[in-house]
C-alpha cells in the first residue's frame, strides 16, 4: 500500500482533521465519509474533497473495499459501536478519544483490534503538543527527581458553549465529562509520570448548567436570548440550562497512581479563561506550565549537583496547525503507523486506562466521594 485511502464517520466539528489526510499527492487521501446528516455531509464535501463518497449510513461506508482506514470523529457513546465495525469490516481505525464510554466497551474495542490483525490508534493529540512533549522530556531527563505529586487544573473556559449545547451535555452520550475533556488530562498525567492510576476519589456537581428548561429549546428562540449570558445563535444552540443536562460542571478527583504517586484534578466548565496548568512535584525539582504564557518553568532544589545552581524557564515556539500544531503530526502518525508500522506516541491500552479512570472518578462522585479501584485487566500493556 503506498496512500491510505480513508473514510470518515461523523462529519462534524472534528472532522475538520480530515484536511491533513487529504494529501492526493501525498500518501493519503480521503475518499469517503458518513454522517446522519446530509448538511454535514455537504459542508465536509466543501471543505475537504467536493469527489468523496458521501452516505447517510456509515454501513455503505465499511462495504468499500478500497477504503484501507476509518477515522471515527462521531460522538463518543457510538464509538464503541463504529470502531468495532469498522475493524471487522477490515479497516485500520484511528478513534477520537474517549476510546468508548464504558471500560468494557475500550476492551471490546482493543479485543476486536488484536483478533482482526488491524491496527487502531487513539485520538490522544495533547500528546503531539509541544509543551506536554517538553514537560515528558524534562521530566525523563531525571532533573526533577523521583515523582511524587502531581496537581493539575483545567479551566474550561467557554465550557459551556461547547459541552452543554449539545449532546455532550447528557451522561447517555458521555458517562460525564471527565471521560469527554478530561481523557486527555488523565491520559497526559499517566503519560508523564509513565505510571497509572490504582485507586480514585472525586467530588463533584452540575452547579450552573442544566436546569429546568425544555429539551426542545435552542437559543434562538428563546424568550430570554437578549439576556442570558450562556446566548449561543450558531451550530451549537441547544438550551444550556436544559433538562436533560446530568453531567458535573465542577470536578474535583484525587487519584493515586504507581510508584507512590499523588495527582489531583480540577475541572471546571464556567471560567472565564480557557488554560490548563499542570505541576509536576519530584524529590529534586518542580515543574510547572503556562498555557497562556507559552512557558514552562522548572525550580530546583539542593541536590548536590550543578542543577541546583539555576531555575529553568522553557520558552514554547510557535507552531501551525489545529491544537498547538499537534493535529497535523498525530494524523502523520496514524499515516506512518498504517504504512510503516511505526508505533505511535499514543496506545489503544493508554485510551482504555484515561476512560476507566473517568468512570471510576465518575462513579465516586455519584456514590458520594467513595473510593473505587481502577480496573487493571487490559490485553495491552504499554503507555
Ligand atoms: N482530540 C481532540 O482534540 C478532539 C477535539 C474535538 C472533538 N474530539 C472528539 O471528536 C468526536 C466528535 O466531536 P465533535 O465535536 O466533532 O462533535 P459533533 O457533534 O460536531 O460531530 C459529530 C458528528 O457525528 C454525526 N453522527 C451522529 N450519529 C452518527 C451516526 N450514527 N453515524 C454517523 N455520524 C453520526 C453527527 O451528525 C455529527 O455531525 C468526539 O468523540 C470528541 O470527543 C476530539
Amino acid at each position: 500500500m503506498k496512500k491510505v485511502r480513508m473514510g470518515i464517520i461523523g462529519a462534524g466539528l472534528r472532522s475538520g482533521i480530515a484536511k491533513h489526510w487529504h494529501d492526493p499527492n501525498g500518501e493519503s487521501v480521503v475518499v469517503g465519509v458518513a454522517d446522519i446528516s446530509e448538511e454535514r455531509l455537504e459542508k465536509f464535501k466543501e471543505n475537504i474533497n467536493p469527489d468523496v463518497f458521501a452516505t447517510t449510513d456509515y454501513r455503505e461506508l465499511l462495504k468499500l473495499e478500497d477504503i484501507d482506514a476509518v477515522a471515527i470523529t462521531s460522538p463518543d457513546h457510538l464509538h464503541e459501536e463504529h470502531a468495532i465495525a469498522a475493524l471487522e469490516a477490515g479497516k485500520h481505525v484511528y478513534c477520537e478519544k474517549p476510546l468508548a464510554i464504558t471500560v468494557e466497551g475500550c476492551d471490546r474495542i482493543i479485543e476486536t483490534a488484536e483478533r482482526t490483525g488491524k491496527h487502531l490508534m487513539v485520538g490522544f493529540n495533547m500528546r503531539y503538543m509541544n509543551m506536554y512533549q517538553t514537560m515528558k522530556g524534562i521530566i525523563d531527563s531525571g532533573v526533577l527527581g523521583d515523582l511524587k505529586a502531581v496537581w493539575v487544573r483545567h479551566f474550561v473556559g467557554y465550557g459551556g458553549y461547547f459541552y452543554y449545547h449539545d449532546w455532550h451535555g447528557n451522561s447517555k452520550n458521555t458517562t460525564s465529562l471527565l471521560l469527554q475533556k478530561g481523557s486527555h488530562d488523565i491520559d497526559v498525567i499517566h503519560w508523564l509520570t509513565g505510571q497509572y492510576t490504582k485507586k480514585v476519589t472525586a467530588f463533584g456537581s452540575l452547579d450552573y448548567y442544566g436546569g429546568d428548561k425544555p429539551n426542545s429549546l435552542t437559543c434562538p428562540e428563546c424568550d430570554l436570548k437578549d439576556t442570558c449570558p450562556d446566548y449561543s445563535p450558531h451550530t451549537l444552540i441547544e438550551c444550556a440550562f436544559r433538562e436533560e443536562i446530568d453531567v458535573e460542571d465542577n470536578n474535583m478527583v484525587l487519584m493515586e497512581l504507581e510508584g507512590g504517586i499523588k495527582a489531583s484534578y480540577l475541572q471546571c466548565h464556567f471560567t472565564p479563561d480557557y488554560q490548563r496548568n499542570y505541576v509536576f512535584i519530584g524529590t529534586k525539582g518542580r515543574m510547572e506550565n503556562s498555557e497562556l504564557d507559552g512557558k514552562i518553568y522548572v525550580k530546583t532544589r539542593k541536590s548536590n549537583s550543578w542543577q541546583e545552581n539555576s531555575d529553568v524557564v522553557y520558552e514554547m515556539k510557535k507552531t501551525t496547525g489545529g491544537h498547538g500544531g499537534a493535529d497535523p503530526k498525530i494524523c502523520r502518525d496514524f499515516i506512518n503507523l498504517v504504512l510503516y508500522n511505526k508505533q505511535p506516541l499514543t496506545s489503544p491500552s493508554a485510551g482504555r486506562m484515561s476512560v476507566a479512570v473517568g468512570c471510576a472518578a465518575t462513579e465516586s462522585i455519584r456514590a458520594g466521594g467513595k473510593v473505587i479501584d481502577i480496573s487493571q485487566e487490559s490485553t495491552v500493556t504499554n503507555i
